[in-house]
């Protein structure tokens, strides 16, 4: 049953209040988050709690694998409202080692649907093959492999069109990539941030498989 649940929500919603009793009439009328989260949907990844930010200061968008996909209609509404609505300043695509939709992307067996959705990650994986083969079989691999899928989504990110049309406006709008370790709860840069255009341009030249 799902009723103590209930419970720890009456009791979290009571002790927002204690702190700030304007708290939920704040948030009623408007959110401005400064940021959109494309994280993976794993329940060890809490977007809000890893950086510590309270309701209506963190966009979020979760799926498996923590994808942005071009064609996912899904994942286009949120970034184009993100962008166009609440203007939001960052967009930061958090993967996370030990990702379990990245291992099960390359693990060779066939899993039904969810194959289909983890194509990119194996497109990823063959654009990448001599270095991830360079790697020890196993954790290490996989973990880069987490690395690259995340920078491959920032890049996708920067492909939009509607990030194109928010720097063409001069708005200031940086598409981030970060890790996250399950281990010791630490997110890690993977310093692969576009600002521009012309950043974009020279991500993708330097991202073309060797
Ligand atoms: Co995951």
């Amino acid at each position: 049953m799902v009723k103590h649940l209930i419970g720890k929500n009456r009791a979290w919603s009571a002790a927002k209040t204690r702190v700030d009793p304007d708290f939920f009439r704040r948030l009623v009328n408007q959110q401005t988050p400064e940021y959109l989260w494309i994280g993976c949907s794993d329940s060890r990844v809490p977007a809000n709690e890893i950086v510590d930010l309270d309701p209506g200061e963190l966009f979020v968008h979760r799926n498996v694998a923590n994808l942005a996909p071009p064609q996912d209609a899904n994942y286009l509404s949120v970034l184009q409202y993100a962008i166009e609505v609440l203007k939001v300043k960052h967009v930061i695509v958090v993967g996370h080692y030990g990702c379990g939709g990245v291992a099960t992307a390359v693990d060779g067996r066939r899993h039904g649907l969810i194959d289909h959705w983890l194509h990119p990650i194996r497109e990823t994986a063959a654009e990448h093959k001599a270095e991830l083969e360079a790697l020890s079989e196993g954790t290490d691999r996989l973990n880069r492999l987490c690395e690259l899928n995340v920078m491959r989504q920032v890049r996708n990110v920067a492909a939009d069109v509607f990030v194109h049309e928010a720097w063409g406006e001069g708005r200031e709008l940086a598409i981030h990539g970060w890790v996250y370790s399950l281990n010791n709860g630490l997110v890690t840069d993977l310093d692969c941030t576009i600002t521009s255009v012309e950043e974009y341009e020279s991500f993708l030249a330097a991202s073309l498989p060797r």
